[in-house]
């Protein structure tokens, strides 16, 4: 049956949740897994995506770009978290090249951190309203990447229609376009 799924921009109050979620074994095994996060470190990363951007620091500059963050609730409970940002703002951790990707292109990432919410068929169903409510408002095309080895999220970007682009050392480049307005009618 499906859930009432809404987003609420991430704020402050929130913080506490992403520290649970973070540390919770089926998030870390795919986020982040090497770090340790403490009250400290999620206030430092996420307090800039609370004002609509992220601050990262390379070797020769410091990217600032905007950074949507958002809070998933389902039935009331907020169950995980999901962001959305242009692709071609900031470099890929995993190195590959984004020079193919379309100019008008949204990547997103997310995880449902509340186990109970696991695995019940909620993901799909989230990232089609994301997608249709935020990034294809704002994009022509939504991109994800994904280990391999995620079976389930793959699983999930297929379910949502999203298509193979290739593979990289383990990743997989995945990007769906936004219907065009004359064809969805
Ligand atoms: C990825 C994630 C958001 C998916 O949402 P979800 O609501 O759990 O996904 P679903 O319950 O719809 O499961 C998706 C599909 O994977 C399948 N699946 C579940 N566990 C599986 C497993 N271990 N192996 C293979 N397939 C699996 C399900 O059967 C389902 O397919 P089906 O509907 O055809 O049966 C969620 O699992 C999650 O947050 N995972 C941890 C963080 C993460 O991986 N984030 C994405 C990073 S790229």
């Amino acid at each position: 049956m499906n859930k009432n799924i809404t987003f609420k921009a991430l704020k402050e109050e929130h913080f506490l949740l992403l520290l649970k979620w973070l540390e919770t074994p089926h998030v870390k095994l795919w986020w982040d897994a090497d770090i340790n996060w403490t009250p400290e470190l999620i206030e430092k990363k996420y307090s800039n995506y609370v004002k609509g951007f992220k601050r990262l620091k390379l070797k020769t500059q410091i990217i600032e770009k905007p950074m949507h963050a958002f809070i998933i609730n389902c039935d009331g409970v907020d169950i995980g978290y999901i962001q959305y940002y242009n692709k071609h703002d900031f470099p890929p951790e995993q190195g590959y090249d984004t020079s193919e990707l379309p100019e008008s292109c949204a990547a997103i990432d997310w995880y449902i951190g509340e186990l109970d919410y696991v695995g019940k068929g909620i993901g799909p169903q989230a990232l089609n309203i994301f997608l249709n409510e935020f990034v294809f408002k704002v994009s022509e095309n939504a991109f994800v990447d994904s280990d391999t080895a995620n079976v389930r999220a793959i699983r999930v970007y297929e379910k949502v229609g999203f298509k193979k682009i290739r593979e990289s050392n383990g990743t997989i480049l995945m990007i769906k376009a936004r219907i065009p307005e004359n064809h969805a009618r």
